[in-house]
């Protein structure tokens, strides 16, 4: 039976954080009971198209999906896991904000059949833990790691580097503090200014400047290069983890599996028919649950992806990782051989640069040639 990896949008946060671009919204009473509502209907109409499949995953994400009531939580993985067919070792995640109130959630995630959290911690330190304009303090941040590592079989954490006036030792010496704290994973992410965002107009003005090209390529140097002291070792350009405590549901997208999304604004890759489908869904939370409400689905536009947008996708997706694309799964996946997918002449120049590297079953971004995928990408697929 194929596989298929499920994630689940809750689009409410208590405020908006200046970087972020994610579908999120805040609201006076967050319509809790609806919008649970509304996803346990569309995730049934959705598993009525797909079909029987084997679920690998499911992923609670947001905005802040530790504000949705641990019995919803328990709804949706009591419908997904009925409408599919779980794995034994089916991985269930859910982001997480470690303020204190929904820490004191925990235990009721974890009864609710939850395996895996990611908290948003995003800093260690206090001054940066403002400038990102975060609701919570670090010791806040410790006290639900410690929670979670006590709760959960597994836990990942997340932070945002490079950030302003970040100085080299100053991010070893934080990354050091959150190494030590760290269970099986972490995602390690640089500050991207998103367009639309607090950020954005900010930094415009010249608010505030970011670390120039070299002190951002050190400090992602660096992260690699600190992490693996802990026994992390970098899988995928922002993500760490040991060995086996890689995210199933991310390398999932990473490897151009079968995943569904529901909720507002999420989007779904979806072999059906013969046909590798792109699904997307209403953005805005309230008029996303009225379509559902009315018509048993939020979906938007849906089309297929032709075969060289595949091709740039898979390519997008599986050059991020350390372990390159399998050129076996890519012809499963795509119905045609990679090689012949992408452009010979930029491919011999890429591979003499070092920039990838050809071994007999993958194609390899080297860690330099990481940093470069998006000028590469568009060069490469034919
Ligand atoms: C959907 S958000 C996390 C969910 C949760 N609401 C939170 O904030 O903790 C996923 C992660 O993306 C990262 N992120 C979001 N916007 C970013 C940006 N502009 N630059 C770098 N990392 C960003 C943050 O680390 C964030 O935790
Ligand atoms: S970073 Fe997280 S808490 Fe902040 S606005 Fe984005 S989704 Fe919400």
């Amino acid at each position: 039976m194929e596989s298929l990896a499920l994630y689940i949008h809750w689009p409410f946060c208590l405020a908006k954080c200046p970087y972020c671009d994610f579908n999120s919204h805040v609201r006076d009473t967050i319509p809790q009971t609806r919008i649970a509502a509304a996803l346990r209907t569309e995730l049934a109409s959705e598993a009525a198209r797909i079909g029987p499949r084997r679920l690998t995953s499911i992923f609670f994400g947001g905005g802040t999906p530790s504000l949705l009531d641990p019995d919803n939580v328990a709804r949706l993985i009591a419908d997904a896991t009925r409408l599919f067919t779980p794995d034994d070792t089916i991985e269930i995640t859910l982001e997480a904000n470690p303020t204190s109130i929904e820490a004191g959630r925990f235990a009721a995630y974890a009864a609710a059949g939850i395996n895996r959290v990611s908290i948003g911690v995003q800093s260690f330190d206090e001054t940066a833990l403002k400038f990102l304009g975060r609701e919570h303090s670090a010791a806040q941040a410790a006290a639900a790691i410690d929670l979670a590592r006590r709760t959960f079989p597994r836990l990942s954490f997340d932070l945002i580097y490079a950030r302003p006036n970040q100085t080299l030792p100053a991010w070893r010496a934080e990354l050091a503090t959150a190494l030590s704290l760290a269970a099986d994973h972490l995602s390690l992410y640089q500050l991207t200014i998103e367009p639309g965002t607090r950020f954005a107009t900010q930094h415009a003005r010249g608010d505030f400047a970011l670390p120039n090209d070299d002190l951002a390529a050190a400090l992602y140097d660096a992260t690699a290069e600190t992490a693996a002291t802990f026994g992390l070792a970098q899988y995928e350009i922002s993500n760490y983890a040991v060995p086996g405590g890689e995210s199933r549901h991310n390398l999932a997208y990473w490897r151009y599996q079968d995943y569904a999304g529901i909720g507002p604004g999420a989007h779904g890759r979806l072999t059906l028919g013969g046909h590798r489908l792109a699904t997307s869904r209403h953005r805005a939370p309230e008029a996303w649950a009225a379509l559902v409400e009315s018509t048993g689905t939020g979906a938007t536009t849906e089309h297929v992806v032709g075969p060289t947008d595949q091709a740039r996708e898979a390519l997008l997706m599986g050059l991020r990782l350390s372990e390159g694309i399998s050129f076996a799964t890519f012809t499963a996946r795509t119905g045609r051989s990679l090689l012949a997918s992408i452009d010979p002449i930029t491919l011999t120049a890429a591979l003499e640069e070092a920039y990838l590297i050809q071994t007999p079953t993958h194609l390899i971004a080297t860690p330099e040639g990481r940093k470069r995928l998006d000028a590469l990408l568009p060069e490469l697929v034919l």
